[in-house]
């Protein structure tokens, strides 16, 4: 048997698609309540299809999961009305990759009926009527989420969500067949809306909350499941990309991001395991964080700690290191630059101080640690990166 290259081309993942953006999953961790509550509100589609229309908005700040959550109900929903005979169609259309334009976005919901409708021709007053004549034609009900709904504003004001919202008004009698499930990151958008179509709007609201750290490693979970192979994410660091994502802005979005750069950083250094280095990495690479002037500036004991804790994070696999390690680190770099290393309770102050400037991160060790201690941990910046750079300061202030 020949062997052409020692070097084993294998990757972390086991499929990448898991973390797409717009991968939907079946299961949508701590936001079963809201979807329960969808599924009530939209209880007429199948139980008397035709008889009323439905209005909902769903709002929360970016990564909150209103796209996926509003996905996930539809194609949950479609499902439920085939089962039962009813011609029901869940379309998704985001009004900013339409420019804002109504006349876009029927468009785009037209040509999921006939993929050769004309591109011209029509106004989008001809375009909402045709869309509902097709709807009757089939005998068919259409849920219509849009997207960003901040852009329709910005491009048409009132108008636009006024004529989606009445369309069926002048048909009396008539199965209403277009329900609408807004999504919007800004409830104080609306106001700029006449009364009218606001309070239509207003009637149902979704609002979703930020999620917290332990929601937010609940949704690293399932995905880490689904998209790496098993050994390649450690609990730990699971953790610890759902801390750095829930301290920016407990967007799962950018958890979701973080995690798949880190398994990119993971492929391309060969490692066969996502290591908290790759974490920072990626977390830098999405926006750094970390100040060169932040660094020079600090007292000379607080650089020699800080270096001591880089230098730990390199050497090691783990996320978290004691304060005792931490001083273990310290007295070792002070040696080397002939100092005297601080007392304890002096390198604690140093501890608040860094934490304080958001270089370090301390938190007290959980339930399955014996005793309490402080862990410390470096959210944002590569310990490599970090190392370099007080190894410049550290020199230059030598000389
Ligand atoms: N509860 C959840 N369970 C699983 N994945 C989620 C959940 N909430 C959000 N996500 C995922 O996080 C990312 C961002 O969600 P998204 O719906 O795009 O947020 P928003 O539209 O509010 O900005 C997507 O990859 C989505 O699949
Ligand atoms: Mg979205």
């Amino acid at each position: 048997m020949h062997s052409f290259s020692r070097r084993r081309y294998f990757s972390v993942f086991k499929d990448e698609s898991k973390l797409d953006i717009n991968y939907i999953p079946l299961h949508l961790p701590h936001r079963g309540s809201k979807l329960s509550f969808l599924n009530l509100l939209f209880r007429f589609v199948v139980e008397r299809p035709g008889k009323m229309a439905q209005r909902v908005l769903i709002t929360g700040m970016v990564g909150t999961g209103k796209t996926v959550l509003s996905q996930r109900f539809g194609l949950n929903k479609v499902k439920e009305a085939q089962d039962k005979g009813i011609n029901l169609h869940y379309i998704h259309i985001n009004c900013r990759e339409c420019s804002g334009s109504l006349f876009l976005i029927l468009q785009r919901a037209i040509v999921k009926f006939y993929p050769n409708f004309p591109r011209r021709g029509y106004s989008a007053d001809e375009l909402l009527h045709i869309l509902i004549q097709i709807l009757d034609e089939r005998d068919a009900y259409l849920i219509l989420a849009i997207d960003e709904l901040e852009a329709l504003i910005r491009g048409g004001g009132s108008d636009p969500i006024y004529k989606l919202t009445r369309v069926q008004e002048n048909r009396l009698g008539a199965p209403q067949r277009l329900s609408l499930i807004c999504i919007l990151r800004e409830p104080s958008h609306l106001e700029t809306l006449d009364s009218s179509t606001r309070s239509t709007l207003q009637h149902n609201i979704i609002h979703l909350e930020k999620y917290s750290t332990p929601q937010l490693r609940d949704i690293l979970y399932d995905r880490v499941a689904l998209a790496f192979r098993s050994g390649a994410v450690s609990e730990q660091n699971i953790e610890f990309v759902a801390e750095s994502a829930a301290s920016d802005r407990g967007d799962s979005r950018y958890a979701i991001e973080l995690l798949w750069r880190a398994g990119k950083y993971a492929d391309t250094s060969d490692s066969s395991e996502i290591l908290a280095e790759h974490i920072r990495k990626a977390s830098v690479s999405i926006y750094p964080v970390i100040r060169k002037d932040q660094i020079s500036s600090l007292k000379l004991h607080e650089k020699l700690l800080l270096l001591g804790i880089a230098r730990r994070f390199k050497q090691t696999k783990v996320a978290y290191i004691s304060i005792g390690e931490a001083e273990e680190a310290y007295a070792i770099v002070c040696e080397e630059h002939n100092k005297n290393p601080r007392k304890h309770t002096q390198i604690w102050k140093y501890v608040k101080e860094l934490s304080a400037l958001g270089i370090l991160k301390t938190e007290i060790s959980g339930i399955g640690q014996r005793g309490k201690t402080t862990l410390i941990s470096l959210p944002k910046v590569p310990a490599s990166d970090l190392e370099k750079e007080l190894k410049n300061t550290l020199y230059a202030g030598r000389r």
